[in-house]
């Protein structure tokens, strides 16, 4: 018998995202018919069938059991990009946009600036208050894991502050998340002109001094943002650094820098909008991980969707994320995400429900603990009411998750995040 502190019952669909894992998987999502789980210590210890689980599992004593008469049940979705530490909004840039002006423009005279000035201007812990409120928002989504990047700073002092924010997130709250220094996001309004000098000062200073908080390093490679040259400049640092590597890139236009950030080895090249063959071959031979991006896409009012059927017929693993960030994706909304990309890439469910889980999870590198439901991985899902899998891209941009359990522990509750009060007062 298997001793467990934590048990799902009665679930009419447990899609584990793990085909072949399990004998009454079916499909390809690798989908259990009237299902429980069981985990102790915040891992899965058993999956199976309901009326299998008490010849299986020993419930401890004081076990918390979620019986969910029903519904559907997803891994927790993994955001492999994210940029959740800002102060501020953009909304005037979006009222612009829609009445003709471009993200391009918008880039040219400074619309990220006005995030970059309000975030220098908030202290750590309103910082941290804001990311609170967001990794909440990521939660009740029924994302359990994210990517989140630094990027808003621009100075070191700035960037180093982001990085301790993400890190006090990490283990204040749930949400489990993946810190990411993006100092190379932008040439800030104070280097205008001197974006040599400005990786200069990334690759010299900076780095070295976000090793012990970051995982990943990201560097943006658009026209508008750092040239091949700069962006590999950044990226050979960071490996030899010892960081794991991301870059947003070939999000405006044509671009060398996604070819180059694959054969750098870079785990995932971001937003790919615009990709020739030769790209997609050197993001397959490397293994590079494509996160698609559409909810940017779509906010930018850009037909310029990322060639995701070239991307999957090649083979290349594809993600989808949100791209949570006030000028481009004010959203944390993944099931949209889906939705876009049934509709946008024309991806089949089966292959945007798996890009939002497993697929961010090799993304973000924790494939072996989370992204699927498999024993020895953490218990991480959430339950939504429907029918079928199908039903989440279908009826779209609304929120279906009633539960979400992270680590073994319910923490959101009929839609409403249910854990513990913040440890914080809002600082002002
Ligand atoms: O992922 N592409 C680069 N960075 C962000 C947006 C930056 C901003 O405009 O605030 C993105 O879309
Ligand atoms: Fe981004």
């Amino acid at each position: 018998m298997l001793d467990a502190d934590f048990a799902l019952f009665n679930v009419d669909y447990l899609v584990t995202v793990a085909p072949g894992s399990h004998p009454r998987a079916s499909g390809p999502l690798g989908v259990i018919e009237r299902a429980a789980l069981a985990s102790k210590q915040g891992k899965i210890v058993w999956l199976g069938p309901m009326e299998e689980l008490h010849g299986a599992v020993q419930l401890e004593p004081d076990a918390t059991i979620l019986n969910t008469h029903g519904g559907t049940v997803l891994p927790g979705f993994v955001d492999p990009h994210t940029h959740p530490i800002f102060a501020g909004t953009r909304v005037d840039d979006f009222y612009r946009r829609a009445l003709g002006e471009s993200y391009s423009q918008q880039l040219k005279s400074g619309g990220i600036g006005q995030t970059i000035e309000a975030t220098r201007g908030a202290s750590e812990d309103l910082l941290l208050d804001l990311a609170f409120t967001y990794a909440d928002g990521f939660l009740v989504q029924g994302i359990t894991t994210i990517e989140g990047k630094t990027g808003y700073g621009l100075t070191q002092e700035d960037e180093l502050k982001a990085l301790r924010v993400l890190t006090r997130l990490q283990r204040l709250h749930p949400l489990k998340v993946v810190p990411a220094f993006l100092g190379a996001h932008v040439v800030p309004p104070d280097y205008q002109g001197e974006a040599d000098a400005y990786v200069d000062e990334v690759v010299e200073r900076w780095l070295p001094a976000a090793k012990d908080r970051a995982v990943f390093v990201d560097a943006w490679f658009d026209e508008g943002a750092f040239n091949v040259e700069q962006g590999r400049r950044i990226l050979e640092r960071a490996r030899d650094l010892g960081f794991l590597l991301t870059a947003h890139a070939n999000e405006l236009g044509p671009h060398g820098g996604a070819r180059v950030a694959a054969e750098l080895g870079a785990r995932s090249v971001d937003h790919v909008n615009y990709l020739d063959d030769g790209d997609i071959e050197a993001l397959k031979r490397h293994g590079t991980v494509a996160v698609l991006l559409p909810g940017t896409t779509f906010f930018l009012g850009s037909d310029g969707y990322a060639p995701a059927r070239r991307l999957i017929d090649a083979g290349v693993t594809v993600a989808l994320g949100t791209d949570f960030n006030p000028g481009t994706s004010f959203t944390q909304n993944m099931q949209f995400i889906l939705t876009l990309a049934v509709l946008k890439l024309q991806m089949t469910a089966e292959e945007a429900i798996e890009a939002a889980t497993m697929g961010g999870a090799r993304a973000v590198d924790l494939d072996d603990c989370t992204g699927s439901l498999e024993v020895g991985k953490y218990c991480d899902f959430a339950v939504y009411r429907v029918g079928d899998y199908r039903e989440i891209p279908y009826r779209y941009a609304t929120n279906l998750v009633e539960s979400v359990v992270a680590c073994g522990e319910q923490v959101v509750k009929d839609g409403q995040v249910c854990t513990a009060p913040r440890p914080l007062a809002r600082v002002t």
